[in-house]
């Protein structure tokens, strides 16, 4: 199966659980929101990319009722819960696509929330949007960084090293790009007056399968799942428990960032 099959696979099998598990996201899109209250009361034509079950795409609407919005997601499960949480709506068009092919339309702002750490050839995509943005337009996104769950990260490798294991893949959070590839990308596709910002979160679970189980119910697990043996799973359990717990819980670190640049 082919890599993008695999994210949207993964994620439409979690259209059910998203919600109660997406609490980090939704931090996100609240950040995203704050960054766009200039841009977003002036947007006539609106793009939101990754809209998943709908989450930012309710604030957006709520935030701007005038605006015409194409909300699109590359699986057609988690449109159609984003529809029912909107309810009927002329002002919004839902498409079932892919966020880094798809380049119809002109927009006054492009937004996504916790998408862009999934795309496949970033560098191409934001030309894309840069093309697909009218003069003065904006983009505005929020993504994961790799420092995003670097105590699953370690604890993996020491595992792998514990049972001499020669060759495990890297955790997916690796190769999210950082804070200076968006920024370098997004000058190279052309775009101006470009603003990061980067923020270090911490979450708490009680233990680290109640960790994994969350994650797995958000569907951002591995698009390339490898089979591994309950040896390494175990010790990477024993591992992170004996490196990290704290006070009665294990932390998970979120590398969050949020980018706005404009045409
Ligand atoms: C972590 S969820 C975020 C959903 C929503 N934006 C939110 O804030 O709750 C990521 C979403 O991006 C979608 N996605 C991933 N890659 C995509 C792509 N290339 N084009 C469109 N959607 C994509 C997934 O299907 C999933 O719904």
């Amino acid at each position: 199966m082919d890599i993008k099959q695999s994210i949207r696979r993964n994620f439409a099998r979690r259209a059910g659980s998203y919600d109660r598990h997406a609490e980090v996201q939704r931090l996100m899109a609240r950040g995203l929101m704050e960054r766009v209250q200039e841009e977003l009361p002036r947007a006539r034509r609106l793009l939101e990319i990754g809209c998943g079950t709908g989450y930012l795409t309710d604030l957006l609407r709520r935030h701007n009722p005038q605006a015409e919005v194409v909300a699109l997601d590359l699986d057609a499960a988690l449109i159609e819960q984003a529809r029912r949480r909107l309810g009927p709506d002329p002002k919004v068009s839902w498409l079932v696509a892919d966020g880094e092919s798809f380049s119809r339309g002109c927009f006054d702002l492009i937004i996504s929330n916790a998408t862009f750490q999934w795309f496949t050839h970033p560098r191409e995509t934001l030309r894309a949007h840069f093309q697909a943005l009218g003069p003065g337009g904006c983009l505005a996104f929020s993504t994961l960084g790799p420092q995003t769950f670097r105590e699953l990260d370690a604890s993996w490798r020491q595992a792998a090293a514990a049972l001499r294991l020669q060759e495990v893949a890297e955790i997916p959070a690796r190769g999210f790009l950082t804070l200076q590839d968006w920024e370098k990308l997004l000058d190279l596709a052309g775009f101006s007056q470009v603003q990061l910002a980067q923020q270090i979160l911490e979450a708490h679970f009680p233990s680290v399968p109640d960790f994994l189980q969350a994650l797995k119910a958000t569907g951002a697990t591995n698009p390339r799942p490898r089979a591994f043996s309950p040896r390494l799973f175990a010790a990477l359990i024993q591992s992170y428990e004996a490196r990290f717990r704290q006070n009665g819980s294990i932390p998970v670190t979120y590398e969050v960032i949020w980018a706005l640049a404009r045409k």
